[in-house]
């Protein structure tokens, strides 16, 4: 996993009165609203002495530790500490605080240190305020998977042809394949032949062989849009903010959109022919061995089908090169031992504080 990057840590709905701890690749954050309602995500560790934010309560603005009742404001800052009667609390007593927007129902919070104007912008999606097409409520899943693996899944039109039965197993056209490069990302859109089964007995998603296109892209590591052309008219657009709760489990968050079948009521139809399709993929990613992508091609043989995966890792690459990549094997080893915080933009403007950054591998 990578800092640097906005990821989705729970929905609008889920984030209510209480602290609610979330975890993020093994770490844990803080969750909380304050007396306006404006959403904050700090580091769960408590400066004094380790204990857990989120099994506190909030007052006012602060969410306050259950221990020794220290109140950590949004900002990070501790504003009062209770046991000390003389003079303000000390410069060390904060936590880290990460920006925060809430989007499409789900609560994104920015889990790095970059400045505000060097920081990718939250994937806009262009169909959310457009007539014409409906959007579902995020729906949140969990796979047993790395997220790198899930991403490259997605990326991918050449398992369509035998994991999609629910698709009607479509032959996704290699010769019709157009890629294209995007800010953060690369997309790909390929033409369709036969299908090999017994189309949708839903007239509105019955696909035409001529017609049917879809491809899908990756922005930043963990952003994957899908979109699928049944006719030219009727399409399916799905935007999956994923979330690695661990190197063992994903998080994802999916928002989707159409432009057919607008009625409220389909919702709850569409929702189960998006899950069917996502449950095909989960019972082929849960069993990919290794677990975690492994670190060099050589390790997997890659062919022309695999140009996207190619051109994701490639990106990957890039973003290891500037330092962003948490060392999982070091956090690993110190399990128990160190508490870690994924660096906040204030780590830019002061030094002092009382966890230390999440180890990085080495900038190359
Ligand atoms: S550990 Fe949080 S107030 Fe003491
Ligand atoms: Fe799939």
């Amino acid at each position: 996993m990578y800092i640097n990057f906005w990821y989705p840590l729970c929905t609008t709905e889920e984030l209510q009165e209480e602290p609610l701890q979330l975890e993020i690749f093994s770490l844990k954050l803080v969750a909380f609203r304050d007396s306006t309602g404006a959403a904050h995500v700090l580091s769960d560790t408590c400066a004094h002495r380790g204990g857990s934010l989120s099994k506190g309560w909030v007052e006012g603005d602060c969410v306050v530790c259950p221990y020794h009742g220290w109140q950590y404001a949004g900002s990070g800052a501790c504003n009062n500490i209770p046991s000390q009667v003389k003079g303000k609390p000390p410069g060390r007593a904060k936590v880290d605080s990460y920006p925060v927007d809430e989007r499409y129902g789900i609560v994104f919070a920015f889990l790095g240190d970059l400045p505000a104007n060097e920081r990718q912008p939250i994937y806009d999606i262009p169909q959310a305020d457009l007539e014409g097409w409906r959007a579902s409520k995020p729906a949140v899943m969990d796979v047993n998977c790395y997220y790198e693996r899930s991403v490259e899944n997605g990326l991918d039109p050449y398992h369509n042809e035998f994991v999609h039965a629910s698709q009607g197993l479509p032959i996704p056209n290699p010769a019709t394949a157009v890629f294209e490069d995007i800010p953060w990302g690369t997309k790909f859109m390929v033409g369709y032949g036969e299908l090999q089964e017994k189309p949708s007995d839903t007239e509105e998603l019955r696909s035409n062989p001529d017609e049917l296109r879809a491809g899908s892209w990756y922005y930043g590591p963990n952003t994957l849009i899908t979109d699928i052309q049944f006719t030219t008219t009727n399409s399916f657009i799905q935007y999956a903010f994923e979330a690695p709760i661990s190197e063992t489990v994903t998080r994802i968050y999916l928002v989707n959109l159409r432009n057919v079948m607008l009625e409220p009521e389909l919702d709850e139809k569409v929702m189960q022919i998006n899950r069917k399709v996502a449950l095909e993929d989960v019972a082929i990613l849960e069993n990919l061995w290794p677990l975690r992508t492994p670190d060099t091609n050589t390790k997997e043989l890659l062919t022309e089908g695999d140009e996207m995966v190619l051109r994701y890792r490639k990106h990957l690459k890039e973003w290891d090169a500037k330092g962003w990549r948490i060392d999982i094997k070091a956090i690993k080893q110190s399990e128990g031992d160190i508490a870690w915080a994924i660096p906040c933009p204030a780590r830019h403007e002061a030094g002092n504080w009382v966890l230390d950054s999440v180890p990085l591998l080495p900038q190359n």
